[in-house]
């Protein structure tokens, strides 16, 4: 298992859309032993592949204190309700703004060994598989409010 270098906002590899996970190998399991060891080392509540700068749909949110879900291909089948937090991402360091999510969410996806699953979360674990999903858009939490764009602005990036 490696630390992997962590792309950050400014780079056009954010904006990508990843591609589905065909293949459930070993360097799938590789990917995600890094993206794990990764997001440990860096203390972050999550982390997709594209932060690493692999474009694929794959995501590990840490679901309760050290318990880390891998969620591969995953799609959002239902939400409820609304909250609004404060919220970072390991690829925009040192800046934090609140943005409105799902209190709740429910979503279908693959483990490591393609085997289908569904999970649900509440409040911040349904907010960092949120944010964590929208990095397989090419979407980044700075995206969703004015202070956010401003911090983008400012940076003079997109
Ligand atoms: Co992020």
């Amino acid at each position: 298992m490696a630390v992997r270098k962590i792309v950050v906002l400014g780079s056009d590899t954010l904006r990508k859309k990843s591609k589905p996970v065909v293949a459930f190998d070993e360097d799938l399991e590789s990917l995600l032993d890094d993206m794990k060891k990764t997001m440990v080392e860096k203390r972050g509540m999550g982390i997709a592949a594209v932060q690493v700068g692999v474009l694929r749909r794959a995501v590990i949110v840490e679901v309760a204190d050290k318990e880390y879900l891998e969620i591969i291909n995953p799609t959002i089948l239902e939400t409820k309700g609304k909250v609004c937090d404060s919220e970072g991402c390991l690829s925009v360091p040192g800046f934090f703004t609140d943005v409105t999510r799902p209190r709740h969410v429910k979503i279908e996806a693959f483990d490591r060994k393609g085997k289908k699953f569904e999970f649900e979360a509440d409040d911040y674990v349904a907010r960092c598989i949120c944010h964590e999903i929208d990095h397989l858009d090419g979407i980044l939490f700075v995206d969703h409010t004015k202070e956010g764009r401003e911090y983008k602005k400012s940076k003079g990036v997109v």
